[in-house]
């Protein structure tokens, strides 16, 4: 195991938040677009146990080094998910398993064939880890900007703390994606082609194929839609055109495009939201 790795492994831990005052969020609470997009990050970060379902399947769970990291990763990920829950918690809002089992019961009904497609993909050809790492890289990214952005949206200073903390987190998740892409990319033209092939044709936005379509455009709009998201967006597209083969995919700022496109409902009610997840089931 390289000493990165080793090093990233030992210092893996569960996000530090004895210390925030949550209950700041009863008094001084977010405003609703803020807190619409928290539900979201939310509801993502707590799905990322259900990813790692999709990797195990593949040729991925025979490297012991990709293992540990994912370990540590899922365990991470957890704990930030757990974190916004107390945020959502202070509003009054569901949160945490109550609100995870909810999402999981209306998942598009082809989330039952991911295994299977994976594994799948993964008996024919030996480059799905390549495909993972960098994938993984371009949602880190964009996570952890679009982290930085609703610090900037939201400006309350309880958010800003937690949101800081999760960020260091992303950025260690960043450096290891990142750079075991760089490596698996570079070592091998089919593993270039078919990443830069997945990407451009089945990449979305972090949360698409989980969560319902109008959350998916309001987050884009909200977060990345004006001038300063828009450039925060291309900075993210210039990362991902470091790692070798994916140059000029242009993946964020094209989703961008096309949500400002489509227009974006305003915050809805409950009730809507309810409808929404019953129509992308
Ligand atoms: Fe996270
Ligand atoms: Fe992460």
């Amino acid at each position: 195991m390289g000493t990165d790795i080793a090093k990233l492994i030992q210092r893996s831990a569960r996000l530090e938040i004895d210390d925030i005052d949550f209950d700041a969020f009863r008094t001084q609470r977010l405003d609703p677009n803020a807190l619409r997009c928290l539900r979201y990050m939310h509801d993502v970060e707590g799905h990322t146990i259900c990813y790692l379902r999709d990797i195990l399947v593949t040729r991925v769970h025979r490297d012991p080094e990709l293992t540990a990291f994912l370990a540590c990763w899922s365990y991470e990920e957890h704990w930030h998910g757990e974190a916004l829950a107390r945020v959502l918690d202070a509003h009054g809002e569901a949160s945490g398993q109550s609100r995870l089992a909810n999402m999981r019961q209306h998942l598009p009904k082809a989330d039952s064939l991911r295994p299977a497609i994976f594994s799948a993909i993964s008996a024919v050809t030996k480059h799905l880890p390549a495909v993972h790492m960098a994938w993984g890289a371009v949602n880190e990214f964009s996570t952890q900007t679009g982290y930085a952005r609703l610090i900037e949206k939201a400006k309350h200073p309880v958010l800003t703390e937690l949101l800081r903390r999760i960020m260091r987190q992303e950025g260690r998740h960043i450096d290891f994606y990142a750079s075991e892409a760089g490596r698996r990319l570079g070592a091998s033209r089919s593993a270039r082609q078919l990443t830069r092939y997945s990407l451009r044709h089945f990449w979305g936005p972090v949360g698409s194929g989980v969560m319902p379509e109008p959350e998916i455009r309001f987050l884009a709009t909200y977060l990345f839609g004006d001038e300063r998201g828009r450039s925060a967006a291309k900075r993210v597209d210039r990362q991902i055109d470091r790692l070798p083969g994916l140059q000029g995919l242009h993946l964020l700022d094209t989703a961008i495009g096309d949500a400002l496109a489509h227009g974006v409902r305003a915050v809805p009610s409950a009730e809507t939201r309810r409808e929404d997840i019953a129509a992308a089931s």
